[in-house]
């Protein structure tokens, strides 16, 4: 199996890779990362079903969020696969103030809360797409790293798809800058969550 292409941060717009350190933090509590990566691909599904909700209308929009919607939650039925040949339960687990964070940087007043639903989505993506690399490279499990190779390149994809639709419905410049500064509260986001083992903490 092929490791995965080295990410470049320009790649996947985010301000800060992941340092070095943080698989060998979260490395004696992986059950636990898995749980709150299948909660995570519930809300992943959860938020584009609720964009389609919301923004009935925008051109394209529900086509390409209801792949997304059934990707996740493929995505999810496979981690409940994952969690079950592990002997693991899915059990509520308080999540990482990362998504949280992320919710209250996006503005109040339409359409600019549209166009930060869209970025915010997308870094998500991009975030658990960059842990999802380092995951594949990590896990002693073959399978479980095959996984985690796959997953990479979806929510690679899905990272593209947000992004590219927030710059079908706003310019290109706009698009960029507000992404910029969208990406340095993701990483104060993501240091929100300290160094408590979650696919999202520090
Ligand atoms: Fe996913
Ligand atoms: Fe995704």
């Amino acid at each position: 199996m092929n490791a995965p292409a080295p990410l470049s941060r320009q790649m996947l717009n985010l301000a800060e890779p992941t340092d070095d350190g943080w698989f060998d933090r979260v490395r004696d509590h992986l059950d636990t990362i898995l749980i709150d990566h299948a909660h995570l691909e519930k809300r992943a599904a959860s938020t584009a079903l609720s964009m389609i909700f919301r923004y009935t209308g925008r051109a394209g929009l529900a086509r390409q969020l209801s792949a997304v919607v059934q990707e996740e939650m493929d995505h999810f039925s496979r981690m409940l696969d994952v969690l079950e040949t592990r002997g693991v339960e899915l059990i509520r687990l308080e999540p990482a103030p990362y998504a949280s964070r992320l919710v209250k940087a996006v503005r109040p007043q339409e359409p600019y809360t549209f166009m930060d639903k869209l970025l915010v989505a997308g870094l998500i993506e991009a975030r658990s797409c960059e842990r999802f690399a380092i995951l594949s490279e990590n896990v002693e499990d073959p399978e479980l790293a095959a996984f985690y190779r796959e997953l990479f390149e979806t929510e690679a994809m899905h990272y593209t798809l947000y992004t590219n639709l927030a710059r079908d419905h706003f310019s290109k410049e706009e698009v960029k800058e507000r992404l910029l500064e969208l990406a340095k509260i993701e990483v104060e986001a993501l240091r929100a969550g300290g160094s408590i083992p979650r696919l999202h903490s520090f």
